[in-house]
């Protein structure tokens, strides 16, 4: 026995643990994960789960695939970790150069971070020193979408919806224009704002926190062709649209569209190590050249470009390319959704039921005064019934979704599917 006693893994977590997003004194205590292989979470008592959101949206081609376990070790063995700044190494250039390859336009030049915030963070002050460089720091005024999620650092959550998470923060957060992903609303926030602008943020196609909110893809082709009479940067956060969650590789190439600035980081290592990205044209990484040293960009972390991340990134790259990644999430998608509609007839229409690439969501009916959005109650007894039908759900507020790995069988899409019907009856 170990110096622990005999108390179990979640009665010594909540001696000492403290989660995200959770409500410590409402919410269950946690799951006891002992392992996990492809779609499957295995807990301490020998169940098993289905992990249908991916792990927060980030396991791409499974738990424990071989190729990125094998690329892991290696790397680990060779070059472990060394400092990005005066240095660099085979697995971040092979990986910048990879990116470079399938990234949407004219995308060239790779600044690596460690997690979805910081590639954000780092896409708006990348955009804002560009302004301040060509002698208009005045613009300083982003332009996001209501609903939008972007991250919890302070300029990720300045761009996001502040209800319901970061209320308590929106004394410290900095002017954000936000307005509805529908036409005509970004080019009508750009002339408001005129030379206070300093650029467009988006979550592509799909607004997930908001509740998987799927909009269309002309708003973004209309907020490019905003942006260029402007004169400002597109930024596109493909955290976790990116690498085939919608059906293609970035979801911006749905809307034939090539942003100025993009962020990943969840699917970029197949969801499994702290890696993100933020990839910006040659224009205007060439801002940033001078014979002054103050206007480089100020900006590194410790672990940028972490070996051992690289090169598991680009392992999990080979596999989305050779496996056709996107293709298979689409599949997975159409087999969920199909089920669903199948069963739900009219009602389909009724709960919203929706689809795009691997990502299948539906808004339950919530009940007269009832709290809706993220923190409606529902979401908590929902995940708890999920749990017991042997599937991993985190329904947002009232929207249930799922969103698995490329690697989940046909036999599990159905069970995810059946499962999100008995919830829809628990919902009512
Ligand atoms: C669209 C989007 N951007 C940014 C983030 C933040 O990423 P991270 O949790 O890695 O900081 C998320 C996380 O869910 C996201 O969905």
């Amino acid at each position: 026995m170990s110096s622990t006693g005999k108390r179990s893994l979640s009665e010594r977590d909540a001696r000492v643990s403290w989660h995200p997003y959770t409500q410590h004194a409402l919410e269950e205590e946690p799951l006891p994960i002992a392992s996990a292989h492809d779609a499957t979470l295995v807990l301490e008592d020998g169940r098993e789960l289905i992990d249908g959101i991916s792990s927060w949206w980030a396991c791409l081609h499974g738990h424990g695939r071989e190729e990125i376990v094998t690329a892991m070790q290696r790397q680990a063995r060779e070059l472990d970790h060394v400092l990005f700044a005066g240095t660099t190494h085979e697995p971040a250039v092979q990986l910048a150069e990879s990116l470079v390859e399938v990234a949407p336009g004219n995308l060239s030049r790779v600044f690596f971070s460690d997690n979805g915030s910081a590639a954000v963070e780092i896409a708006l002050k990348l955009a804002y020193q560009r302004h301040v460089h060509a002698g208009e720091p005045k613009r300083r005024v982003f332009i996001s979408l209501t609903g939008s999620y972007h991250g919890d650092t302070f300029g990720a959550m300045s761009l996001g919806d502040p209800d319901p998470f970061f209320l308590p923060f929106a004394p410290l957060l900095f002017q954000v224009e936000r307005v509805n992903p529908a036409l005509g609303e970004i080019p009508a926030a750009i002339n408001r704002l005129g030379k206070m602008v300093a650029g467009v943020v988006l979550e592509p196609l799909v607004q997930g926190a908001a509740g998987m909110h799927m909009y269309a893809p002309e708003v973004i082709q209309e907020a490019r062709a905003a942006c260029d009479r402007a004169g400002i940067p597109l930024i596109v956060d493909e955290v976790m649209t990116g690498f085939g969650r919608t059906g293609s590789l970035f979801a911006c190439e749905q809307a034939n569209v090539a942003p100025d600035l993009m962020a990943i980081a969840k699917g970029l290592t197949g969801g499994t190590m702290p890696l993100a990205a933020t990839l910006a044209t040659e224009e205007i990484f060439e801002t940033f050249l001078s014979e002054d040293r103050a206007k480089a960009f100020f900006h590194g972390h410790t672990f940028t470009a972490h070996p051992i991340g690289c090169a598991v990134a680009l392992a999990a790259l080979e596999i989305n390319q050779r496996e056709d990644t996107p293709a298979k999430l689409r599949a997975i998608g159409e087999r969920i959704h199909d089920r669903l509609h199948e069963h739900l007839g009219e009602r389909a229409h009724e709960l919203a039921l929706r689809q795009l690439g691997g990502i299948v969501a539906l808004d339950l009916p919530t009940a007269k005064g009832e709290a809706t959005g993220y923190l409606a109650n529902q979401s908590l007894h929902l995940r708890q019934a999920a749990i017991a039908r042997g599937v991993l759900l985190r329904p947002l507020g009232n929207v249930l979704y799922a969103m698995p790995p490329s690697c989940t069988t046909e036999s599990e899409c159905d069970r995810l599917g059946d499962v999100m019907l008995e919830l829809i009856d628990l919902g009512r």
